[in-house]
C-alpha cells in the first residue's frame, strides 16, 4: 500500500474515532495512537498548560515511561518553533540545541523527531512530536500528514470545551483548558458493573470506549423511533459489547435490539455478555490463560498482547528491511525466547533459518560461568545472525552466548531482544532491535518465568511477588 493511502486510511480512522466519542482522552489517543501505527514511531501530544508556558505530555505512544515523566517542558527551550506555529525536522537528537534533555532522548532510543503544532485558530495550542528510533528523514509528505491529524486533535479540543461550558475555547485567552489535562477519563457510568468491567480491561491494557455511538433501529418516515446504544467499544478488536443485567424482561428486549441491530448493520460486531462472561470473552480473544487462573499472582500487566503483537511486528518490518536480500540465521535461548521467537518469524517477510540453544549457569558460582549444554546445529561461518532474546538484564549471559558465537566466525551478529532493562546492566552488550525499555521490575509472561510459572500469559505484568524477589534476574530460568 502507498505510503499516501496509508495516511488516507489513518486519518479516516482517527477522524471516525474521534467522532464517535465524548470522552477527550478516547479522542487523542485514537489521534496519537493513528499516527503512531502508520508512521511506525513513538508519539507524543503535549499541550500547553493554562498559564501558557509549561508543555504537559497529554497522550502517548511507544515512549518508555521515564521519558514521558521526565516532567513537564518548558514551551520557550523545547522546540520552539512548534510554540510559534512552525514544523521542527531533527534529523539527529544529540546533535541539536533544540531537544531540551538531549541524553534522555538518547536514552529513550531516538534519534529523529518531527515537530507539528497543534494549532486552535490562529493560535498554538500545543505540538504533536513523532520520534523515530533509527535515523530518519522526514518528507513533506509526514508534515501533510502530522498537520492532518494535529488539526484534528484541535477541533476534538475546541468541540470538547463547547460541550463542557458551552464556550469556545479560541475566544479565551487561555491555553488549552486546564481541566482537559487532569478530566481525562471523566466516564459517568449508569451502572456499576459498566464501571467494574472498564476496571477490568484498564487492568489487561485493553483500549475501551464507554457508550461510542447509537445504532437507529427503527424509523417512522424520517424520524427515528428506536435506538440502540452499546455499552462499550474495544477498538483493538473492533467489538461492541453490550452488558446485560440479570433481569429477565430487560434481557428480552435487550436480544430483541440486538437482533435488529444485526439486521441493520451486518457489518457491526456486537455481542452480549453476562457478567460471568467476561472471562471467556478475555480468553477468546487472546487474553486466555488468565481466564482460568483470573491473573492469579499478577499485580501489573505491563504490556497488553495487542502491544506486543503491534511491537513485534514493528521489529519485524525493520528486520526485513535491514536484511533485505540476505537471508539471517535467528538462534534462540531456550527456554524464555519461545513466544518472541514464534511471533517474529511470522512476521518477518524475508527467508530465515532459525536454530536454538540451551545454557544452564554453573551452581554456586557466579551468573558469570554459563554453560552450553545444547548448541547450534546450523552452520553460521559466514551468516548473518540475529541472536533474539526474551530480557537483557545484567547483559552477561548474553555476552558470554555471544563470545561462543563469535567463535564460529559469523558475517555478522546482532541482537534482537524483546525487553531490555538497562538498570541492571553489567556487561556492555549493544542491542541492534529492543521492542520496550522496561522499568528496574522482574516480569513475568509471553515466555518468561518465574519459577517456570506464568509462561503462558499472552501479556507482560509484573507479579505480585516482584517485591519478594530480590530482582537480581536470577528468580527466572531460561
Ligand atoms: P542477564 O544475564 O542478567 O542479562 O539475564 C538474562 C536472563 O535472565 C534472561 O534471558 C532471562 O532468562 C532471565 N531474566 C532476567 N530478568 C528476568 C525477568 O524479569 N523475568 C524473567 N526472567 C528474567
Ligand atoms: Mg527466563
Amino acid at each position: 500500500m502507498s505510503k499516501e493511502r496509508e495516511y488516507y486510511k489513518a486519518a479516516r480512522r482517527a477522524a471516525a474515532a474521534v467522532n464517535s466519542t465524548a470522552d477527550i482522552k478516547n479522542r487523542l489517543d485514537s489521534v496519537v495512537r493513528n499516527i503512531a501505527r502508520t508512521m511506525n514511531a513513538a508519539v507524543s501530544l503535549v499541550l500547553l498548560d493554562a498559564g501558557g508556558t509549561k508543555l504537559v505530555h497529554t497522550s502517548s505512544r511507544g515512549l518508555p515511561q521515564f521519558y514521558r515523566k521526565k516532567g513537564v517542558l518548558d514551551a520557550a527551550k523545547s522546540m520552539t518553533e512548534v510554540i510559534t506555529g512552525k514544523p521542527v525536522v531533527i534529523a539527529d537528537v544529540t546533535n541539536d540545541d533544540r531537544i531540551q534533555f538531549p541524553e534522555m532522548a538518547v536514552k529513550a532510543g531516538i534519534t529523529s523527531a518531527l515537530g507539528i503544532p497543534v494549532i486552535a485558530g490562529e493560535r498554538c495550542i500545543g505540538g504533536i512530536r513523532v520520534y523515530t528510533r533509527e535515523r530518519y528523514d522526514f518528507t513533506p509528505q509526514d508534515t501533510v500528514f502530522v498537520t492532518t491529524m494535529a488539526n484534528l486533535i484541535a477541533l476534538a479540543l475546541r468541540d470538547y470545551a463547547a460541550l463542557q461550558e458551552g464556550s469556545d475555547p479560541l475566544k479565551q485567552p487561555g491555553q488549552a483548558e486546564p481541566s482537559l489535562l487532569t478530566k481525562t477519563r471523566s466516564v459517568v457510568f449508569a451502572h456499576p458493573s459498566e464501571e467494574e468491567f472498564a476496571g477490568i480491561l484498564d487492568f489487561y491494557n485493553i483500549e475501551w470506549v464507554y457508550e461510542p455511538r447509537s445504532f437507529p433501529l427503527s424509523w417512522e418516515g424520517e424520524t427515528v423511533t428506536e435506538m440502540f446504544t452499546p455499552d462499550f467499544y474495544l477498538p483493538a478488536i473492533d467489538l461492541y459489547i453490550e452488558l446485560t443485567t440479570v433481569k429477565q424482561q430487560l434481557l428480552a428486549e435487550k436480544h430483541r435490539k440486538l437482533k435488529l441491530l444485526k439486521e441493520r448493520y451486518p457489518e457491526v460486531k456486537v455481542t452480549l455478555l453476562y457478567k460471568t462472561d467476561y472471562d471467556r470473552l478475555l480468553a477468546k480473544y487472546g487474553f486466555g490463560p488468565l481466564a482460568q487462573t483470573r491473573a492469579h499472582g499478577i499485580d501489573q500487566v505491563l504490556y497488553s498482547a495487542t502491544e506486543i503483537n503491534e511491537r513485534v511486528k514493528a521489529l519485524a518490518a525493520q528486520i526485513s528491511r535491514d536484511y533485505q536480500g540476505r537471508r539471517p540465521v535467528l538462534i534462540g535461548v531456550q527456554r524464555g525466547f519461545i513466544c518472541f521467537m514464534a511471533d517474529l518469524i511470522r512476521q518477518i517477510t524475508i527467508p530465515v533459518d532459525i536454530d536454538f540453544m540451551a545454557i544452564s549457569y554453573y551452581t554456586g558460582l557466579s551468573k558469570s560461568s554459563v554453560k552450553v549444554t545444547k548448541d547450534i546445529v546450523v552452520s553460521i561461518t559466514g551468516r548473518d545472525v540475529i541472536m533474539v532474546e526474551d530480557i537483557v538484564d545484567t547483559g552477561i549471559t548474553l555476552s558470554s552466548i555471544l563470545k561462543h558465537l563469535q567463535s564460529f566466525g559469523p558475517a555478522g551478529l546482532a541482537v534482537c531482544t524483546l525487553l531490555d532493562r538497562p538498570a541492571r546492566r553489567l556487561a556492555e552488550v549493544n542491542l541492534a532491535y529492543i521492542g520496550f525499555e522496561i522499568p528496574d521490575k522482574f516480569v513475568v509472561g509471553y515466555g518468561l518465568d518465574y519459577r517456570e510459572e506464568y509462561r503462558n500469559l499472552p501479556f507482560i505484568g509484573i507479579p505480585v511477588i516482584e517485591s519478594a524477589v530480590e530482582n537480581t534476574g536470577t528468580a527466572g530460568t531460561k
